[in-house]
């Protein structure tokens, strides 16, 4: 079982480059087939679900090479429609490929994304969406099978502002025929960074990154290159740890913008942040404070994904903090494995309360799912002694060179592969 091993104690000294948006890659890679000709995508973080996406651009007939950090793929090859249940169950939100796989070959066949980690995690928007635009589709055997030999232009009114319903429609509507009016779309920087990759395949879009998104369907440019937004959830993690830890760090390549929520929440625990351009110094004295109430919300809110981190952040801090989850309906998964460390927090339902101040001691933990697993390297960092965390499999989706960065900031971390 691969497993990372952090000792605690030390606190935090150096500088890292931040990792592209796996959040921005994957959407972004789904779109790269709209075009059938070459896109290159760089600052694409090197991730599972990253390579999943690749390994199903592959399936469905395109070249898909990763190199340096830039993805190059070539769809003018692309023949298949299908994603197969194998394909599927390695990223679940490989949904994302249904509306780019519609506006491509006007069918697709996918199987139904299972049931998630963090409670259910249902796609009626999103097939409520391809609906809209003109698709037909058929549940069958846990199969979804879809026709729309020609998309057309339609108005899409979001019943809930989610990130991949909003993605789905902009870019099935990319490749639909007339204009699509999406209203309540989700805000996230990530779908403002799809907006600008679509527009560099030369299509038409206005409000990518606000609640309403036009989208003018139309022909595609043979080449795009484009360069993926930095990962506001991993530098929300990076800015936990010093939080957690204490000392000071450097982050190359950070959207101080699209942390804004984020910043303000570290703030008021007493945690420095300096940006400069695209560079930021957080640095974190002996003493923290707890941040009150932290309530997610949808962007420009404090994000869900760095919930899990912040929280185990607060174990630090002397004193009560309260979160409020109003996203995901199981994303405390990480809180019977802190609590295996000392930690003292209190479940109800969507609230979490949490008694910090206590100390942790290192311990085996398991990562839960993706960010309730890098709140446990947040955790490990305080704890006295050494803790090992198994089922990496999960941070791996989402961090890249985890434990490099941790030892280039001063930590002793190693990673085991089976
Ligand atoms: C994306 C992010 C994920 C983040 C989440 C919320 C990616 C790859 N993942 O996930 O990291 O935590 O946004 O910021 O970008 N919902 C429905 N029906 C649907 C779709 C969603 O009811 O068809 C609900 C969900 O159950 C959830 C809420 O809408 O309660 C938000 O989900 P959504 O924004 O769609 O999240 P994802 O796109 O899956």
């Amino acid at each position: 079982m691969s497993s990372l091993t952090v000792t605690g104690g030390r606190r935090l000294s150096g500088e890292i480059r931040l990792q592209g948006a796996k959040n921005s890659a994957l959407p972004i890679l789904a779109a790269s087939i709209l075009s059938s000709g070459e896109t290159v995508i760089a600052n694409c973080p090197r991730l599972t679900d990253v390579e999943a996406a690749l390994e199903i651009l592959r399936h469905l007939g395109c070249r898909a090479e990763f190199s340096d950090g830039t993805v190059y793929v070539d769809s003018s090859s692309m023949t298949g429609w299908d994603i197969p249940d194998s394909l599927m169950r390695r990223m679940r939100s490989s949904v994302i490929f249904l509306g780019a796989i519609l506006a491509r070959t006007g069918q697709a066949t996918l199987s139904m994304p299972g049931g998630c980690e963090l409670g259910p995690r249902p796609i009626d928007l999103h097939l409520a969406a391809m609906e809209r635009l003109g698709a037909k589709i058929d549940e069958r055997g846990g199969n979804l099978i879809c026709h729309a030999p020609g998309l057309k232009g339609a108005r899409i009114d979001l019943a809930t502002p989610s990130v991949g319903a909003t993605e789905n429609s902009m870019i099935a509507a990319a490749g639909a025929e007339g204009v699509t009016l999406i209203t309540n779309a989700a805000r996230e920087p990530e779908i403002r960074d799809l907006g600008s990759f679509l527009t560099a395949l030369g299509v038409r879009v206005r409000g990518a990154g606000t609640s309403t998104v036009v989208v003018e369907g139309g022909r595609f440019r043979p080449y795009a290159r484009h360069r993926v937004i930095p990962d506001r959830i991993a530098a929300a993690t990076y800015i936990a740890a010093v939080a957690a830890a204490g000392g000071r760090i450097v982050l190359r390549g950070v959207c101080e913008r699209d942390l804004t929520a984020v910043s303000d929440a570290f703030r008021q625990m007493g945690v420095c942040l300096a940006y400069r351009g695209n560079t930021l110094a957080a640095s974190a004295g002996e003493r923290i404070k707890p941040p009150l109430t932290v309530t997610t919300r949808p962007y420009p809110g404090f994000p869900t994904d760095a919930q899990p981190p912040l929280m185990a952040a607060c174990l630090r801090a002397p004193g009560t903090s309260v979160f409020v989850e109003t996203i995901f309906e199981n994303r405390y998964r990480h809180v019977p494995e802190l609590t295996r460390m000392g930690a003292d927090i209190k479940v109800d339902g969507r609230v979490a309360i949490v008694h910090g101040g206590n100390p942790l001691h290192g311990a085996i933990v398991a990562a839960p799912d993706l960010r309730g697993g890098a709140a446990l390297i947040v955790a490990a960092l305080t704890a006295e002694g050494e803790t090992r965390i198994i089922e990496t499999k999960h941070i791996m989706r989402g961090y890249e060179d985890i434990d490099r960065n941790l030892q280039a900031l001063g930590i002793n971390a190693k990673r085991v592969e089976d």
